[in-house]
């Protein structure tokens, strides 16, 4: 039946991506040529034509040379996923900030095509409903929110983060969460809290670039470990560094690190827990993926493994709901005290009105459902995203596949430049997240990050291609 609000050319393309669920087309089989489909299905061919290019910017149909459309390769991706990681294996200290902010310089412009923040969509966060709440408590209560909170934040807040935090195992009090200027000032409080200037911090290799940054603001030494794109740290590097007595503390993802998106096993994470009690050094670790899981359950954080343990959690709204509330939180039962102290002398206190609105949001249901529809839609994006690069990108570029988050880590042949790289694609509109920025000590200068936070179409589409182009001629040029 054609549905009313369908141009032609989207009618057809549901009719042929049915063919294709229901397997009738095969993966790697020819599509029925446009002449066949028109006369069909009763359309002109320049409106099956755009109904095969809108299927080959979803990625259910390929155009291949001289040969017409077959139906995308599923399940059959040929490239490699990149090994674990090799970082030097001593301290060093962080400058990464001058390198960051050129890259932000060019990934929130609009007029480049979005590869290069790990920033979900305007339309993906959907925070229409966050807003009317945030303009309601303004209306009715504007004097009452006027005022500085106490340096924990907003009670109420604070209850609605701690039930949810249940549903996954971790037991917190309001009173052991404060709130924070999102994720990031919980990491700065958490690292102030446990690590004096010159202190060393174990994180993983590659990590975000955000978390070096601080590192480097604090004036503290970054320790890289191996880092595995599936299952994290290399536990033996990191009871190798504990053992020698310089770790002050060790800084991890939770679930997905960017930009690997790996995830430690639940008794790998026991064990790395175990490990770090022995030596009695504190953990912190940040869970702003935790949300976005591709599977049927959420990954458990360190912190719920272990109430009892020397952690500091800090995680965020800025990936599922609001990045521009800066609305975080930082938990930990024990530093609570020095944490409190720091989050005074830094900013007093976080805004009120946009904690109000989030509590009323929480409480008032509907956030679990727009969970639901986010991580459908990031893990058709990376899915998406993932066979654009394996069909795009050159011979010997090994690629991640993350069970979470939204982005994807591309290791590209080593004679290719991601710096320079960088530089010729933002001449075509392009940005990406060069790899140099993930490191301490300057590695993966032939690596990238792709982030897949906006809904795929045929800008990403064509940008993917056009970046895949641009690598395979850097990896083709001979050499300088
Ligand atoms: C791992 C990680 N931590 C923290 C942040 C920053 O979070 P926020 O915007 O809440 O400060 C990001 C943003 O990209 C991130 O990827």
């Amino acid at each position: 039946m054609q549905q009313p609000d369908l141009h032609r050319y989207e009618e057809l393309a549901r009719f042929v991506t049915g063919l294709v669920e229901s397997g009738t087309l095969l993966p790697d089989s020819k599509a029925p040529s446009l002449r066949q489909i028109s006369k069909q299905r009763g359309v002109s061919l320049s409106t099956a034509l755009q109904a095969y290019r809108l299927l080959e910017d979803q990625g259910v149909l390929e155009a291949r040379p001289k040969s017409g459309f077959y139906v995308a390769r599923r399940g059959t991706l040929t490239l490699d996923v990149p090994g674990p990681s090799k970082p030097p294996g001593s301290a060093t200290d962080v400058s990464v900030s001058r390198l960051v902010l050129r890259l932000l310089d060019y990934a929130a412009d609009p007029d480049f095509v979005p590869l290069g923040c790990a920033i979900p969509s305007a339309e993906l966060l959907s925070a229409g409903r966050l807003d009317r709440y945030l303009a309601r408590a303004a209306r009715m209560k504007g004097l009452e929110y006027n005022v500085y909170t106490p340096p924990r934040g907003d009670l109420a807040l604070r209850q609605e983060i701690a039930r949810r935090a249940l549903r996954w195992g971790q037991a917190l009090a309001p009173d052991d969460i404060a709130i924070t200027c999102g994720c990031t000032e919980a990491v700065t409080l958490a690292l102030k809290a446990v690590a004096e200037p010159g202190d060393t911090i174990a994180i993983e290799s590659p990590t975000y670039f955000g978390l070096l940054q601080v590192i480097e603001a604090l004036n503290l030494k970054a320790l890289e470990l191996p880092t595995h794109p599936s299952d994290g740290v290399d536990l033996d590097s990191l009871a190798q560094a504990l053992a020698s007595g310089g770790v002050a503390a060790c800084l991890l993802s939770s679930s997905f690190n960017n930009p690997l998106g790996c995830t430690m096993p639940d008794e790998k994470k026991r064990e790395l827990l175990r490990l770090l009690a022995r030596h009695e050094v504190p953990l912190i670790e940040d869970d702003i993926y935790g949300e976005i899981y591709f599977d049927v359950e959420r990954p458990k954080p360190f912190m719920a493994l272990a109430p009892d343990g020397d952690i500091l959690y800090c995680n965020s709204f800025s990936k599922t709901l609001a990045p521009g509330y800066r609305v975080g939180w930082i938990a930990s039962s024990r530093r609570m005290r020095k944490i409190l102290e720091n989050k005074f002398a830094f900013t007093l206190c976080s805004p009120a009105l946009p904690q109000a609105a989030l509590a009323e949001l929480l409480s008032s249901g509907g956030y679990d459902s727009h969970l639901r529809r986010m991580r459908r839609v990031f893990k058709d994006n990376v899915e998406r995203t993932l066979r654009a690069v394996d069909r795009c990108f050159p011979a010997g570029t090994k690629v991640t596949r993350p069970a979470g988050g939204f982005v994807l880590w591309v290791e590209l042949p080593p004679a290719v430049d991601s710096g320079r790289l960088f530089e010729t694609a933002l001449a075509e509109g392009i940005c990406f997240a060069p790899g140099e920025v993930f490191s301490a000590s300057k590695r993966y200068n032939h690596c990238l990050r792709v982030s897949c936070g906006y809904p795929w179409d045929r800008r990403i589409a064509e940008g993917i291609q056009a970046l895949g182009a641009l690598a395979t001629a850097a990896a083709e040029a001979p050499p300088d």
